[in-house]
């Protein structure tokens, strides 16, 4: 097993961050069925997967809810679970998320139908900035607290800042606060909401808002600034919770990068920041790697060297080859020198997973995967 699946064995909750595009969905999905295959109930809460991997998982249409993956699914990828092994999926639907939040706060269903009704909520439950990120954490610590998974397994939104990951929360609570009730409720009240959002200048609510136009979006912003009113505590300890339960021993963090320059820096920058909030760093995974399979003193596959020396093939034929070989060594002499300026970050379990041959779509591909982070 490698460094980092040693490093995740003891904890129920992993979180893969990272930026887009490196692989975080798969490795999430690979990190799951690992555990099942070692006989925990272990779940995987996805985001925007690939529909041919959703389907691998059973998850065509089912949404926010947790489905077990069929054991027969399983078993014709030639996987077979030990007694206690479970594999649960599930895609996190961030508007129905918002929704059982709000059903979870509000103090009366009155109130929980103005907010659900409320056309501001309806466009920011879908689109603010922050929410995707702020669900994703909602969503793991219901889980965490009201299920019995051994392990859950969150994939994250392709977020750029760690920072933004973990203070998502409060920016998005901060919008719906006391704060923005206390300047914009009187004037909203008064139909002087012009000066009053001046004051709101470059903030969080006033660019959340430039999102939102439209002739009723003022006064749907005091309905429901209105409607919240009373609530936000409640949200408020809820988020300082969720915060917690993010940096207790239970949780590991998993960086996922590729091995390019970008994908690097953001990786070393989520490093900083989460080890600088408390948070553990349970593995550093680079993901897509060329340079394991083109090392410097490669030989050609035994194939081509086989052909060459029974002489088969042009002169130039040999020329594209030679050139295409010192194109792959030239790629993975770049990447090795990235990944070994991420992995001079010190103490921290890493791995190195290749490029497969083909991108990772069913359960025999994640099972690959599995095996290797
Ligand atoms: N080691 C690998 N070898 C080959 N293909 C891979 C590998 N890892 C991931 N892929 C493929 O790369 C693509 C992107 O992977 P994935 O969806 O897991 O990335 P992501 O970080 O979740 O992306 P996003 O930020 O958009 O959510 C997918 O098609 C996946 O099958
Ligand atoms: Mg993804």
């Amino acid at each position: 097993m490698s460094a980092v699946g040693e490093s995740l064995g003891p904890k129920r909750i992993a979180v893969c961050v990272g930026s887009g595009g490196v692989g975080k969905t798969t490795v999430a999905a690979a990190i799951a069925l690992r555990g099942a295959l070692q006989g925990k109930k272990a779940l995987v809460c996805t985001i925007d997967p690939a529909h041919r991997l959703a389907s691998a998982l059973g998850l065509a249409a089912l949404g926010n809810k947790e489905a077990v993956v069929p054991e027969e699914m399983l078993r014709q990828a030639g996987l077979t679970l030990p007694p206690g092994g479970s594999l649960h999926a599930m895609m996190l639907d961030v508007k129905h998320t918002w929704d059982e939040l709000i059903a979870r706060h509000a103090p009366d269903p009155e109130r929980r139908r103005r907010i659900l009704e409320n056309r501001l909520y309806q466009q920011m439950s879908r689109a603010l900035a922050g929410s995707h990120e702020y669900m994703a954490m909602e969503k793991l610590y219901e889980l965490a607290t009201e299920r019995d998974y051994g392990l859950i397994v969150l994939d994250t939104p392709p977020t750029a800042h760690a920072l933004d990951f973990l203070d998502a929360p409060h920016r998005v609570l901060d919008f719906l606060g006391d704060e923005s009730l206390r300047i914009l409720g009187p004037a909203l009240a008064a139909g002087r909401i012009g000066m009053k959002l001046l004051h709101l200048g470059g903030t969080y609510a006033a660019r959340a808002l430039a999102r939102f136009t439209g002739a009723e979006t003022l006064n749907e912003l005091a309905a429901l600034l209105q409607a919240f009113e009373g609530m936000y505590d409640g949200f408020k300890a809820r988020a300082a919770a969720v915060r917690e339960l993010m940096g207790q021993s239970q949780v590991g963090f998993v960086v996922v990068a590729s091995p390019q320059p970008m994908s690097v820096d953001e990786a070393l920058f989520f490093h900083r920041t989460l080890t600088e909030e408390g948070m553990t760093v349970a593995g550093l995974v680079v993901n897509r790697a060329t340079g394991p399979l083109w090392p410097e003193s490669a030989p050609l596959p035994e194939g081509v060297e086989l052909a060459r020396a029974a002489g088969e093939g042009s002169a130039d034929l040999w020329g594209r080859v030679a050139l295409t070989v010192a194109e792959q060594q030239r790629i993975a002499r770049a990447e090795r020198a990235e990944i070994a300026r991420l992995f001079a970050v010190p103490g921290t379990p890493r791995v190195i997973l290749a490029r497969l041959e083909s991108d990772v779509h069913d359960l025999g591909g994640l099972a690959v995967v599995a095996s290797r982070v």
